[in-house]
């Protein structure tokens, strides 16, 4: 099987491609990814000479740069994960979220179409459905309410997408996952940036009151959710992914603390985000009772595995975090091409 990742420097791409290889010995990755500020081929070193694995650095939304490794041999699926990932990032400038999230997928959907991919799959976010009061889930029925420009482009590629289902009778389906956390996140998220800082020494900038709520995965359980999507997934239909693991910023803040042994003062209350969604939780029923999948790390395993590779992997991180890393790559691959997103 031949498939086509796209995102897969990212850090849930870069999970999904290990996991792909290990789950399958005849499995064939091509992962599509312009590199952005977010794509690290670090985070797939360990992977990176495998001979079932290409990395063939295009934006999504160059036309020509994919369609000419669609027409150079054919794909089984294409997953896209590529994006513009960043809530913070999008309340700044929202457009390069535009061109990557909503003009990129439209484009890939287009592609699949004339190469004749068998299945494609949107990886989206529960962030599409806004944000819940104090009781309920979100559901695949619950209305889209997307609030930031992060969430409004990642629902326009959601309704893209199930435009070609209906339109074209194409095979799609689109995953809802919840926040992830895991080895390999940038550390502009919430769990790295805290664990970083804490390791540096720095505060840590908690937005607002700090009662939002999310849903947490550990990012090995989505990505076995979305193989599971992508093989048995109904064509047409959306499935929630969610680890039914609600806590606040602030009780994840605490968490974090007492794993590093560091004192809860480091936590420092700064101005509320804009627009800042209030509560996330997702209702992940159809997936289990439809498809099997269900989560296998808890919440305070995934945070010890967490907060351990943030310790051990300390290079990974501080290149990331002195922009070493970027001058590196840009004199290695050279400066992003004119499709990337400018910032
Ligand atoms: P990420 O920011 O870590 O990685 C994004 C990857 O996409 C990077 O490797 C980047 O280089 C690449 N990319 C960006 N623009 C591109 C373009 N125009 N063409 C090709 N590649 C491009 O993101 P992530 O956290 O791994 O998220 C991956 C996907 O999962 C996204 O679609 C995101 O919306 C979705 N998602 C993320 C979460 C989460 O908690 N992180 C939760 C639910 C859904
Ligand atoms: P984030 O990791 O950016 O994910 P998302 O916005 O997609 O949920 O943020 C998770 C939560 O943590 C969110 O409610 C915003 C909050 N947050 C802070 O309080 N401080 C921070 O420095 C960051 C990055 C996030």
């Amino acid at each position: 099987m031949r498939i086509m990742i796209t995102g897969g420097l990212g850090f849930i791409g870069s999970h999904l491609v290990r996991f792909l290889l290990r789950e399958d010995p005849a499995m064939e990755i091509i992962n599509v990814d312009v590199l952005s500020y977010a794509g690290n081929p670090a985070n797939l070193a360990d992977i990176e000479t495998d001979p079932r694995y290409r990395w063939v650095r295009a934006s999504i939304g160059d036309h020509d740069a994919v369609a000419a490794v669609l027409a150079a041999q054919s794909v089984d699926c294409i997953m896209n994960l590529a994006a513009e990932s960043h809530v913070d990032r999008s309340i700044l400038s929202g457009a390069p979220f535009v061109t990557t999230n909503v003009l990129g997928t439209q484009i890939l959907l287009e592609l699949a179409r004339t190469y004749h991919v068998p299945r494609f799959v949107q990886v989206s976010t529960d962030e599409v459905y806004g944000s819940l009061g104090p009781e309920g889930w979100f559901a695949e029925t619950s209305p889209l309410n997307p609030n930031s420009p992060y969430a409004a482009t990642k629902a326009a590629a959601d309704m893209l997408t199930l435009a070609a289902f209906r339109t074209y009778d194409q095979d799609v389906v689109i995953t809802r996952c919840a926040n992830n956390y895991g080895p390999y996140q940038f550390p502009e998220k919430l769990i790295p940036l805290f664990i970083t800082n804490g390791l540096e020494g720095k505060p840590w900038p908690l937005y607002g009151d700090g009662l939002q709520v999310r849903d947490w995965l550990f990012v090995t359980d989505h990505v076995r959710g979305l193989w599971t999507v992508a093989q048995k997934g109904r064509p047409g239909q959306i499935y929630n992914i969610g680890g039914q693991n609600e806590r606040s910023n602030r009780q994840v803040a605490e968490a974090l603390c007492d794993r590093l042994g560091i004192s809860r003062s480091v936590i420092t209350r700064v101005a509320d985000r804009l627009g800042h969604d209030r509560r996330y939780a997702t209702d992940a029923q159809k997936i289990t009772k439809e498809l099997g999948w269900q989560p296998q790390v808890n919440w305070e395993a995934g945070l010890e595995q967490t907060v351990e590779w943030y310790r051990e992997h300390e290079k990974w991180w501080r290149a990331i975090k002195s922009g070493e890393y970027r001058s590196y790559y840009a004199r290695q691959y050279g400066t992003p091409g004119k499709d990337s997103p400018k910032r």
